[in-house]
């Protein structure tokens, strides 16, 4: 038996908190895809360092290109005008550790604030990009701007798509599977709604535990 969800939000969705669904889809919590969590890193106009927490992405490319893909960037964020403006930006993956100093760059958001001091991050230069990036981020990527498409056309996100220019991998990540467990990638499994009682549920953090190897 399947529990089938469409266009419509089922009426016995109940919200986490009264802006849920004006904030995200029902079909986000209906799916509850986990996907990684990392930081952007840019520069404000007023040439401060920016810090965005950020999930909705994947990553691929082909022989000739690689990209990251973020899905779903809100266009009222800082980082949206930062990558407008200077055509270009930086991912950062740090571990689960650094996941209270992450949102504290969110608690301290003014376009006055040092984001990288707000969450006691170290500034280091992108080595191809005009961006900062975390000194501390075991591993750094760095993009120039593709492309950035509003899908829904609603005027509230946009898919950023950044070509990958270089990357910096901490050494102590560089070899076998250090990337993974509870010091490498945190993935956020976003508000698994209980799909029988429409019951909200917390967002959840995760790590990549590995099962099998190919
Ligand atoms: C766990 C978590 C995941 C987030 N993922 C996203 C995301 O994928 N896209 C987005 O636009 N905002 C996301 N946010 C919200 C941004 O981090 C937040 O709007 C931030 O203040 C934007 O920073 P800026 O204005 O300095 O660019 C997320 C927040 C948290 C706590």
């Amino acid at each position: 038996m399947k529990i089938e969800v469409g266009l419509e939000r089922p009426e016995r969705f109940r919200p986490a908190y009264p802006e849920e669904f004006e904030l995200f889809s029902h079909f986000e919590v209906t799916a509850g895809i986990p996907t990684v969590l990392f930081a952007i890193t840019t520069w404000k106009e007023n040439g401060k360092p920016n810090v965005c927490f950020h999930a909705w992405s994947c990553f691929h490319g082909d022989r000739t290109a690689f990209f990251a893909v973020m899905g779903g960037l809100y266009q009222h964020t800082h980082t949206y005008a930062n990558i407008q403006r200077d055509g270009c930006f930086c991912i950062n993956f740090l571990p689960l550790s650094a996941y209270d100093r992450l949102v504290e760059t969110i608690r301290c958001n003014d376009p006055e604030t040092d984001e990288f001091a707000a969450g006691g991050f170290t500034l280091a230069r992108a080595k191809t990009v005009c961006a900062p990036v975390i000194e501390e981020a075991f591993l750094q990527v760095e993009c120039t701007l593709e492309e950035a498409k509003d899908l829904s056309g609603a005027g509230i996100t946009a898919m950023v798509v950044g070509r990958v220019r270089h990357m910096a991998v901490e050494a102590a990540y560089a070899q076998g599977y250090a990337r993974y467990g509870r010091e490498g990638f945190m993935l956020l499994a976003p508000a698994p709604q209980d799909l029988v009682t429409g019951a909200p549920n917390a967002s959840a953090i995760a790590t990549v535990r590995i099962e099998k190897y190919d």
